[in-house]
C-alpha cells in the first residue's frame, strides 16, 4: 500500500466502497424516510468513467478490493459495465456488491461474467409481511430467488446482511442460524446504527439462545466476528458496530456518488474528487488530495452513543 492510502495511526486502506447511485428500489425504515431523500442532480453523479479513473488511481495505490454500494447499487443502468472495466484493472482482487437482492436474480449472471467475485445481499426477516413493513415495497420472494441464484452459480460464502432490531426481526435469529444448516450461505447479524442512541448487544443474545455456535477465526480488518454450528454448510456472523467498534482494524475509505471521498462511516469528513478531477487535475494533484484526507482519518468515530449527534449523511447516501 502507497504512502497515501496509510493514515496517521498506520492503518493500511485496502478496501474502497463505491456508492454506484442516491436511488434504491426500497424504503428500509432504518435508511432513510418514506418520501425518500434528496437526489443529487445526476450531472453531479460520477460518470462511468470517472470512476474508472478514480479506481484506476485506488489500485494502482494498493486498493485490493472494491466494494460496490448504494443506495440500491443494481438501479444504475451500467452497473455491468463498471464492473467489467473495474474487474480488468491490474492488483484488483475482489469486486463485491451490496445489494438488496430485489432485481439481483435476472442480473446476476451478466454480473458474474463482468468479474464480480463476491455478494452481499440484505436481508431482515424470512415474513414476506414484515418485510413489506421494514422496506416499505413487496418483493420478499425475490431477494430469496436472489440468494439462490448466487448460491447456484458458486458464490460461496453468499454473505446475507440482517439488521438485528429488537422487536421486530430478534425473534428470528435462530431460523436465519438454520438456514446456514444446509445452505453456503454467511448469516450476518447486523446491530442496528442507531441514530437515537438506542443500543444493545445482539451477540450475547443470540449466543444464549444458540450456545452451539462456534467461534471461528476473522480477519483483523473484518467487521464481523464469526462462528459456525458443527456440521452445517454455511456459517453465522455478528457485525458489533455499536458494543465493540472495529475501528482499530478499519482498512476501508468511501467514495460517494457525488464524488465525495469520505474516509470513515461516521465521522462528516469529505472531500470532492469530482470537482478537481473535472477541473483537469493530474494524478499527482488528485493522490496528495486523497492522502491529505487519509492523514486526516480520526482513530475511532466519537463514542458510540455520540453518533446520533454528529452531523453525518443519510445512510442511503453513504451505503453502509
Ligand atoms: P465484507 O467485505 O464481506 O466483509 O462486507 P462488509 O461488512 O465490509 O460490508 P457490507 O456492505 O456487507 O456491510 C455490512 C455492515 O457493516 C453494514 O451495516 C455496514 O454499514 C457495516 N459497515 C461496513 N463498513 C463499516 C465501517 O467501516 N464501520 C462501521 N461501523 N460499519 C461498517
Ligand atoms: N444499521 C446497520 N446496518 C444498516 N444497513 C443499512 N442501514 C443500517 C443501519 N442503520 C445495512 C443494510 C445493508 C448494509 C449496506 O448496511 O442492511 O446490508
Ligand atoms: Fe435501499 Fe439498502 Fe437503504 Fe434498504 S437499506 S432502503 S435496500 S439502500
Amino acid at each position: 500500500v502507497s504512502d497515501m492510502l496509510i493514515d496517521s495511526f498506520g492503518r493500511k486502506h485496502s478496501y474502497l466502497r463505491i456508492s454506484l447511485t442516491e436511488r434504491c428500489n426500497l424504503r428500509c425504515q432504518y435508511c432513510m424516510p418514506a418520501e425518500g431523500v434528496e437526489l443529487t442532480p445526476s450531472p453531479q453523479l460520477l460518470t462511468h468513467r470517472e470512476i474508472i479513473r478514480l479506481s484506476d488511481l485506488f489500485v494502482t495505490s494498493g486498493v485490493e478490493k472494491i466494494r460496490l454500494t448504494g443506495g440500491e447499487p443494481t438501479v444504475r443502468k451500467d452497473i455491468q459495465d463498471i464492473c467489467l472495466d473495474l474487474s480488468n484493472i491490474k492488483g484488483l482482487k475482489n469486486l463485491a456488491i451490496t445489494t438488496n437482492g430485489i432485481t439481483l436474480a435476472r442480473k446476476l449472471p451478466l454480473l458474474k461474467q463482468c468479474g464480480v467475485t463476491n455478494l452481499n445481499i440484505s436481508l431482515d426477516t424470512l415474513v414476506p409481511s414484515k418485510f413489506e413493513f421494514m422496506t416499505r415495497r413487496k418483493g420478499h420472494h425475490k431477494v430469496i430467488e436472489s440468494i439462490n441464484a448466487a448460491i447456484d452459480l458458486g458464490y460461496n460464502p453468499v454473505k446475507v446482511n440482517c439488521v438485528v432490531m429488537r422487536g421486530f426481526n430478534d425473534d428470528e435469529m435462530c431460523d436465519f442460524v438454520d438456514l446456514t444448516r444446509e445452505k453456503p450461505i454467511n448469516v450476518r447479524f447486523i446491530e442496528f446504527m442507531p441514530f437515537d442512541g438506542n443500543v444493545w448487544n445482539v451477540k450475547n443474545s443470540c449466543h444464549e439462545k444458540i450456545p452451539a455456535l462456534k467461534r471461528l477465526h476473522d480477519h483483523p480488518t473484518e467487521t464481523a466476528k464469526n462462528f459456525q454450528i458443527d456440521g452445517h454448510a454455511g456459517t453465522v456472523s455478528f457485525v458489533t458496530s455499536m458494543t465493540e467498534h472495529f475501528c482499530a482494524g478499519c482498512n476501508r475509505l468511501r467514495l460517494l456518488a457525488d464524488g465525495n471521498l469520505k474516509v470513515c462511516l461516521f465521522g462528516p469528513s469529505e472531500v470532492s474528487l469530482r470537482d478537481p478531477l473535472r477541473s483537469g487535475a493530474g494524478d499527482d494533484v488528485l493522490r496528495e488530495i486523497i492522502g491529505a484526507a487519509v492523514k486526516r482519518k480520526k482513530a475511532a468515530h466519537a463514542g458510540m452513543f455520540d453518533i446520533a449527534k454528529t452531523a453525518n449523511r443519510p445512510m442511503i447516501h453513504i451505503g453502509g
